[in-house]
Parts: structure tokens; C-alpha cells; sequence
């Protein structure tokens, strides 16, 4: 298998997780390389409902290791409990079968704490965060304050690193009215579980360059989408990290050259949780059945997500910034009985046809799509197990839409099971 990172080409949410759960059967380690448990990824094997929020989705594969690189960021409280979640599912962790990188930084509860208050403030302008503390703690981290896993190593590493970032963090809450964080249940907290977390702490670049040299089949599992990039995304409604592939390699210590193909997912419409411009959202009915059929609620916060039509113009600028050689289209079911499909191909912006969003918000939000109409299809194609046994209408979607993102679509998925997954083009052969 050539070393392949999954990447989001929408908003989030595109089901990366049952995707790349099925390419792990090829892969030896699969690694994580930003984002932090603002990413949820829902796995159903075995009639089992696997949610997993840190730790890539192939932990849940035998004999394969997985590995969250230095790009995430952890918040080693969550990350416990994940384990013990898995643990008490049948999944057994060690240092055996996960690794994180010891140079990656940590959310705290001050981030989340932080995280919410601005939200709070800024009212109707919210981005419409997670409230994880994603944000807050890549600033921390940017800001060369951050607490990292390798400083669990010993108390007074725990202390030292916590006054530096405490005499920002007091200023901060000060000034929005807030009390001093707690620094002694800050330090207890921490060393508690520093020793539960440290075990897992390992040079992630050096194994993964080992890994490399002995041939070993690598799958890069990005967590959100392109339109949430910090640079790409509808900025300032976007995650703080950067989500494209090319993230991959600053995540986790590899060097260009260790990437062999992008495989880019998205949904067969379109979804959003948060705030922030969407032109294809549909506030109608059909938008409410999208919701409804594909349960879009998110994993992480249990929020509705915004639901819309397929925007192609928006998928094939991610297919160009990642760099993808092949597609996987997922949840293509939901729209099953809808009569007629739309597909963006453009927006029109003060009477000006444009090919891609603009980079302004407020251009954006004022951007109106511009659809293609296609007939819909009656029948189930949740059941198919081929390509062959979709509905001709299904097919001639599925190619147009091909056609408009000028990339492959090599994978379609048609429900959450682990089995409902066609391969129209093998994955790994030459493009
Ligand atoms: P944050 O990453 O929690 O700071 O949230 C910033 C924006 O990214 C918000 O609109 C979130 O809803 C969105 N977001 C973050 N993670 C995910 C994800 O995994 N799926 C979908 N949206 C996400």
C-alpha cells in the first residue's frame, strides 16, 4: 500500500472515520496530525458503535498501531477516558498499540473554560466552537507557553511550564472579568495523570521514519475539512489548525516525500455545525430530511448540523489544495427518494459569475450559488453492493459530480456499516 493521508473536503463531518477504518485493513500504523477531540469519528463494526475523539480510527483494528502526532493537540483527561471507553468495549490500549508524540501540547480545562467564555461574549458573532479549547491551546502552543507531553515526565517540568503559562492566562481572565485559574488543582490534576499519559509519550518522527525504512504502510487520518482550515476555510468561522494534507507532514515529524497519495472524502451534499457562510444550505424541507435521513448531529456536542445541497465548486477547490488523486463519496443513501438533486457549480456575487468563493467573509455569506439541476431516484441504494446495482439516475449523479470536481471518485459509501462500503476503482492501484 503507498502511504495515503484521508483528508475532509467539506466542513467536517464527512465520515472519514468509517473510511479510513476501511483502508486501515492495508495499513501497519495509522496516524492523527491536528485537531484534538473536536473531531469525532463514529465506527459501527460488529454491531458495535465505536465514537472516538483523539485516537485514530485504526485503534480499533488488531496488530496495528496508532499513533497521534505532535500537530494535535491532547487533552490527556479526555484521552483516558477514551481508553478506558475502548477498554470496557473489548479494544485493549498499551504502549503496544498507541504512541503520542512527546513534543505534542495539551488542552487544559482553562482552554475550554476560555474557549466558552468568548463565545459567551461575542454573542451573536460566535464562531460557533466545539467549546473544547481547540483554539485557546493552539495559541498556547504558538505562543511557546504550552504544557507538552513530555513535561509530564516530572513534577517539577509540570510546575515550571504551568507558571509560564498561568501568568498569561491570569492576565487574561482578569481582564475579562474572570478569577485566577486555580493553580494548585491545576498541578494536582496534572500530576495525577501524568504518569497514566507519559507511558504512551514517544519520538513519533523517529518511528515513523523507522516505520518508513522498513517499508511499513502508513495512513495519515486528517480530522475536520478544508473549509475549516485556518488559511482555506471560511476564515474567521474555521478550526485553528491547518486540515489540509500538506499538514501532514509538520504534524507528525515526516519529511515531503513520505506521502504517497491524498485521498480526499465527502459527503454526496453538504453539512456545517457552527457558524458561518454556507451558500448551498438548504432552510426547507428537503434540508430538514438531509438532517433527519443521514442523523446529522454532531458527534462531539450532539448539535444539529446545517444541511445543504452538494457544492462542487467548493469540492474542487479542496481536491486542488489537498492535492487529491482519488475521492471517497459517502452517505450517497440519504439522498434516496429525492426527486429532484441540485448541485452547486459556482455563485454569482454582485451579478458576477465566480468559479470559487471569495476569500471575505462577508462576500461570502452574500454568494449565491448556482446550480445544476439533476432527476433524483426512488429506490434504495443503501442495500447495493456494487456499482452495478445503483440506480441509473444514482450513477449519472455520482459521474457528474465526478466530472465537475475533476477527480476520481474510487470509494462510495452507502450506509454507517463497515460493509457498506464499494470500491469503484481499486485504492492502491496506479492512478
Ligand atoms: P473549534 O475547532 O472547536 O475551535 O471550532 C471551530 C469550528 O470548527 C466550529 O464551526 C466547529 O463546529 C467546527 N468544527 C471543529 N471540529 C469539527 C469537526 O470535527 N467536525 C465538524 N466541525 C468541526
Amino acid at each position: 500500500m503507498p502511504n495515503i493521508v484521508a483528508v475532509g473536503l467539506q466542513w467536517g463531518d464527512e465520515g472519514k472515520g468509517k473510511i479510513v477504518d476501511f483502508i486501515a485493513s492495508r495499513a501497519d500504523i495509522v496516524v492523527r496530525f491536528q485537531g484534538g477531540h473536536n473531531a469525532g469519528h463514529t465506527l459501527v463494526v460488529g454491531g458495535k458503535v465505536f465514537k472516538l475523539s483523539l485516537i485514530p480510527s485504526g485503534v480499533i483494528r488488531p496488530n496495528l498501531l496508532s499513533v497521534i502526532g505532535n500537530g494535535v493537540v491532547i487533552d490527556p483527561w479526555v484521552l483516558l477516558n477514551e481508553i478506558e471507553t475502548l477498554e470496557a468495549m473489548g479494544i485493549s490500549i498499551s504502549e503496544r498499540n498507541l504512541a503520542i508524540a512527546d513534543c505534542a501540547s495539551l488542552v487544559l480545562p482553562l482552554h475550554s473554560e476560555l474557549d466558552i467564555l468568548r463565545e459567551r461574549i461575542a454573542g451573536k458573532a460566535k464562531i460557533g466552537t466545539t467549546g473544547r479549547g481547540i483554539g485557546p491551546a493552539y495559541e498556547d502552543k504558538v505562543g511557546r507557553r504550552a504544557i507538552r507531553i513530555c513535561d509530564l515526565a516530572c513534577e517539577s517540568s509540570i510546575s515550571k511550564r504551568l507558571d509560564a503559562l498561568l501568568e498569561h492566562h491570569s492576565a487574561l481572565r482578569i481582564g475579562l472579568g474572570q478569577e485566577r485559574p486555580d493553580r494548585q488543582a491545576l498541578f494536582d490534576g496534572l500530576a495525577e495523570i501524568a504518569p497514566k499519559v507519559y507511558r504512551f509519550a514517544a519520538p513519533v518522527w523517529q518511528l515513523l521514519h523507522n516505520a518508513r525504512s522498513s517499508k511499513k504502510n502508513i495512513l495519515f487520518e486528517g480530522a475536520q475539512g478544508i473549509f475549516l482550515d485556518i488559511d482555506y476555510g471560511t476564515y474567521p468561522f474555521v478550526t485553528s489548525s491547518s486540515t489540509a494534507a500538506s499538514s501532514a507532514y509538520a504534524g507528525t515529524g515526516t519529511a515531503p516525500g513520505a506521502l504517497d497519495r491524498v485521498l480526499g472524502i465527502c459527503k454526496a451534499y453538504s453539512t456545517r455545525v457552527g457558524s458561518g457562510p454556507f451558500p448551498t444550505e438548504l432552510n426547507d424541507e428537503v434540508g430538514r430530511r438531509l438532517a433527519d435521513v443521514g442523523q446529522e448531529r454532531g458527534t462531539v456536542t450532539g448539535r444539529r448540523r446545517r444541511c445543504g445541497w452538494f457544492d462542487a465548486a467548493m469540492v474542487s477547490q479542496a481536491c486542488r489544495l489537498s492535492g487529491a488523486y482519488a475521492v471517497a463519496l459517502t452517505k450517497i443513501d440519504v439522498l434516496d427518494g429525492i426527486e429532484e438533486l441540485k448541485i452547486g457549480v459556482g455563485y454569482k456575487l454582485d451579478g458576477e459569475f465566480r468559479e470559487f468563493l471569495p476569500p471575505l467573509a462577508e462576500e461570502q455569506a452574500r454568494a449565491i450559488p448556482v446550480y445544476e439541476s439533476l432527476p433524483g431516484w426512488r429506490e434504495s441504494t443503501a442495500d447495493a453492493r456494487n456499482f452495478a446495482d445503483f440506480p441509473d439516475n444514482a450513477i449519472a449523479y455520482i459521474r457528474r459530480i465526478e466530472k465537475l470536481i475533476g477527480c476520481p471518485i474510487r470509494i462510495l459509501s452507502n450506509s454507517p456499516r463497515r460493509e457498506s462500503t464499494i470500491v469503484l476503482e481499486d485504492l492502491f492501484s496506479a492512478s
